[in-house]
This record gives structure tokens, C-alpha cells and sequence, in this order.
């Protein structure tokens, strides 16, 4: 029978591995005629359309699937728009994102990770991702838009509800994703009517954009929300997954688990191993505006294009023993960030930040037991990964 993926289908927002592997083994991109959308689950085909046809197709469509796909609202921010206008918009904040830019902030990250680790140490026992690396995260997020600390735990509540997905829901539209969408929206454009008051109070990200201007164009009110949401979601939602699975599958790889242990240099390794193997970002989407070939079909104009990262790094012919969870492998090439001129903004801080939390955590607890049994993952279209790894100390190693 011919495989009939959907990207909102129970197996596909719950386990879309096996999907994945079905489609790559099709051996070219898959047409899903009710979405007019190819998916590319294939390395090669994902790495060709980032690198080589970012000027075949347009972001302006959106970026997330219930957007390209449902028709759902697509914000208006750098993320979604195409080049020229994206570098434009997107160079306001580079600076912050180089290489240097990120380690300008290393330590301030990690007195951040040492005081929120301090308590949850003296505690015993704790989620990895609740306690620990999202609300590293999300302070390190609002500290950069200059949001109050304290505001910190309510906005990301209102996230985690815009992102909740009920069993079988396709998109996120029901009433209390859009509930929460509006009380959040409300907030930042609270604040940014406070900052246009009182232009001085503005700092870091929100004072860089709100002061831009590009080919004599201002971001309006709607402009700088969408601007702060996406900094909030993107800079909270995905590294704090891949620190908790890494911990989760360190437990399950008990060699590779000691290897870590004896070794807190390998925590980078152990980060990018864990984004390979589950990519927090599972894909994104665009729309075609040229027609064009990709991976032994022609792409028409208007068809939608399925990113499909996690598939891609699973891929066999691009990683030997894809499957495999190996901190200890070294590949040339990963899509882990994305690839092109929409490669991943943060991925510098990502990295940064993610070694770091797991560098400190090594360093405090000492020996650990992941409950795995009580371990859960997110459900939907859009992100994968661990959202509770509670864990429990055997004796603190120490400061
Ligand atoms: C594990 C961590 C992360 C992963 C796996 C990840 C992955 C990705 C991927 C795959 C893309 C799309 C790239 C493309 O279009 O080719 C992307 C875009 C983006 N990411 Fe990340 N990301 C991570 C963390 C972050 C963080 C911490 C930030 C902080 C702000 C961030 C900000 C962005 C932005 C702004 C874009 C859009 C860039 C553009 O359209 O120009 N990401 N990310």
C-alpha cells in the first residue's frame, strides 16, 4: 500500500520515525497531494533545497507546518521574509549572534546555570528540563528583550499553552492556543507601548530594533510583537530539549554515560550528537516560487516544501549507523542548524549555552538516575524532544 504520510497524523505527531525511514527508503522527495507539499526526508534533498534554491521559493508563506500547510497566520519578522529584506532585517541583530557576540555573554550564562542548579542540587531530585535548562533559558531570553525577570515563569506558561497540541489536533488554533497567543501578545505590546514612552528604558535586542530603520521602513506595533514572540519562542524552546535528552540518552548508553562523567569536555559532543539524533526542530516549510528539480522531481510553483531536519539527520547515506546514538562519531556535515541564508540565527548561543548547562550540571551532581519511566516528549508537527526528564542525585558531587 502506498505510504500516506501527514505531518498532523497521530503517528506522525507522536513517533514519525518510522515514517521517516519509509519515506527516504522511496528514495526521492514525497507528494502529499491534500497539502500540494513535497516532503524531503532525505539529507541530500534538504542540504540541496537550504544551499542551493533559497531564491526558488519564498518564506513569506511561513515557516511552521499549520502555517504553509493550514493556512494559519504568518507573523511578520525577519524569519519570514526573503532576501533582501531578510539580510536587512536579520543584520540588526547579527552582532550578537557571531561567534564572539555569544561568548560575550558566557559568563553571565553561567552564573545564571549555577544559581538556578544551586537549589535543585540541594533538593535531590528535579526535571532536567522544567527546573533546570528551560528556565535557564527563558531568563537568559527575557534577559536579552529586557523583560522584567519576574515576568519570566508567566510568559513561558503562555507559550507552553500556544504550543499545546490535544491528541489529534491539527495545528494550533483551538481556543486556548489562541487565548494564550492573545495574552501574551498583549503583554509585549504592553511593553512596547511602555518603551515608546520612555525610549531610554529600552535595552538589548528590543532597544536595536526599535531604534532600526531600513529603506526608511520602522517596525510598527504588530512588527516588534511578532519580533519579540519569535525571540521568546526560538531562544527558550529547542536547546533546553536537547540538554534534557541528552541526559535521557546518556542513561541509556551507560558506557558512552561514564565516558562523559570521567570527562566534562565531551559535553559538546554530547550536545551535537543529541541534536542529530533527536532534532528538536523536526521541520520547517516554504513555498515554492520557480519551478525547479530537487531529488529526481520537478518542483512546481505554489507547491509547499516539507524541511524535514529530523528525518534528514537519521539520514543512512549521509551518517553511518544513523540510528545509532554515538557522542564519539564526527560527521563533516549536519543540518542540525539548518543550512543557507536561514540558518539558525542562534546557534552559537545555542551551543554555548547548551555546553554550559551540561558542563555545570556534570560538575554539581555527581552520580544521577534518570527516572525514565517518567520521562515525557513533546507532542505535534513542529518540535520534538524531551519536555520532562526528571532526574535523582545519588550525593552531590560538589561545587
Ligand atoms: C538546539 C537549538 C536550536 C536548533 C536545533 C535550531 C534550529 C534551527 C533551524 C533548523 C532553523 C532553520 C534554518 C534554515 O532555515 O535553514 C533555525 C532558524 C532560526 N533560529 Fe534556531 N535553533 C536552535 C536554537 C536557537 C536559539 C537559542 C535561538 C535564539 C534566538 C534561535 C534563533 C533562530 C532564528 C532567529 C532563526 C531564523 C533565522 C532566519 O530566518 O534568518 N535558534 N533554527
Amino acid at each position: 500500500m502506498p505510504l500516506d504520510y501527514d505531518p498532523f497524523s497521530e503517528q506522525a505527531m507522536r513517533d514519525p520515525m518510522p515514517l521517516y525511514a519509509a519515506m527516504r527508503a522511496e528514495g526521492r522527495p514525497h507528494f502529499m497531494p491534500r497539502y500540494n507539499a513535497w516532503a524531503l526526508t532525505r539529507f541530500e534533498d534538504v542540504w540541496e533545497a537550504s544551499v542551493h534554491h533559497e531564491a526558488d521559493v519564498t518564506f513569506t508563506a511561513g515557516a511552521t507546518p499549520a502555517q504553509v500547510l493550514l493556512g494559519e497566520p504568518v507573523p511578520h519578522a525577519f524569519t519570514t521574509m526573503d532576501a533582501p529584506a531578510h539580510r536587512k532585517w536579520r543584520g540588526v541583530i547579527r552582532k550578537e549572534y557571531t561567534p564572539d557576540g555569544a561568548r560575550a555573554h558566557e559568563a553571565r550564562f553561567r552564573a545564571l546555570a549555577r544559581e538556578t542548579l544551586e537549589p535543585l542540587i540541594a533538593r535531590g531530585e528535579f526535571d532536567a528540563y522544567a527546573d533546570y535548562a528551560n528556565r535557564v533559558f527563558c531568563l537568559n531570553s527575557g534577559y536579552n528583550l529586557g523583560l522584567p525577570r519576574e515576568d519570566a515563569i508567566t510568559w513561558r506558561a503562555l507559550i507552553d499553552e500556544i504550543m499545546h497540541r490535544e491528541p489529534g489536533q491539527r495545528g494550533g488554533s483551538s481556543p486556548r492556543n489562541q487565548a494564550a497567543g492573545m495574552q501574551l501578545g498583549g503583554y509585549l505590546y504592553n511593553y512596547v507601548q511602555t518603551l515608546r514612552a520612555d525610549p531610554a528604558r529600552a535595552t538589548g535586542h528590543t532597544a536595536l530594533y526599535l531604534n532600526a530603520e531600513i529603506d526608511g521602513e520602522r517596525l510598527d506595533d504588530a512588527g516588534m510583537v511578532s519580533l519579540l514572540i519569535n525571540f521568546l519562542v526560538l531562544g527558550s524552546e529547542t536547546t533546553p530539549m536537547v540538554v534534557a535528552g541528552a541526559l535521557h540518552y546518556l542513561e541509556q548508553h551507560p558506557e558512552q554515560k561514564a565516558a562523559v562523567c570521567a570527562d566534562h569536555g565531551l559535553a559538546e559532543s554530547l550536545y551535537v550528537e543529541t541534536c542529530r539524533y533527536d532534532q528538536p526542530t523536526n521541520m520547517l516549510c516554504r513555498r515554492a516560487v520557480r519551478a525547479f528539480d530537487l531529488g529526481g522531481v520537478r518542483i512546481e510553483p505554489g507547491q509547499n516544501l516539507l524541511y524535514i531536519y529530523a528525518s534528514a539527520n537519521r539520514d543512512e547515506a549521509e551518517f553511518p549507523a544513523a540510528d545509532r546514538f554515538d557522542i564519539f562519531r564526527r560527521a563533516p556535515r549536519d543540518l542540525i542548524y539548518g543550512a543557507g541564508g536561514h540558518k539558525c540565527l542562534g546557534m552559537h548561543l545555542a551551543t554555548m549555552g547548551a555546553v554550559i548547562l551540561l558542563e555545570e550540571f556534570l560538575r554539581a551532581a555527581g552520580n544521577y538516575t534518570v527516572l525514565t519511566d517518567r520521562c515525557e516528549r513533546a507532542y505535534g508537527e513542529h518540535l520534538s524532544g524531551y519536555t520532562r526528564v526528571p532526574l535523582r542525585l545519588h550525593g552531590a558531587a560538589g561545587a
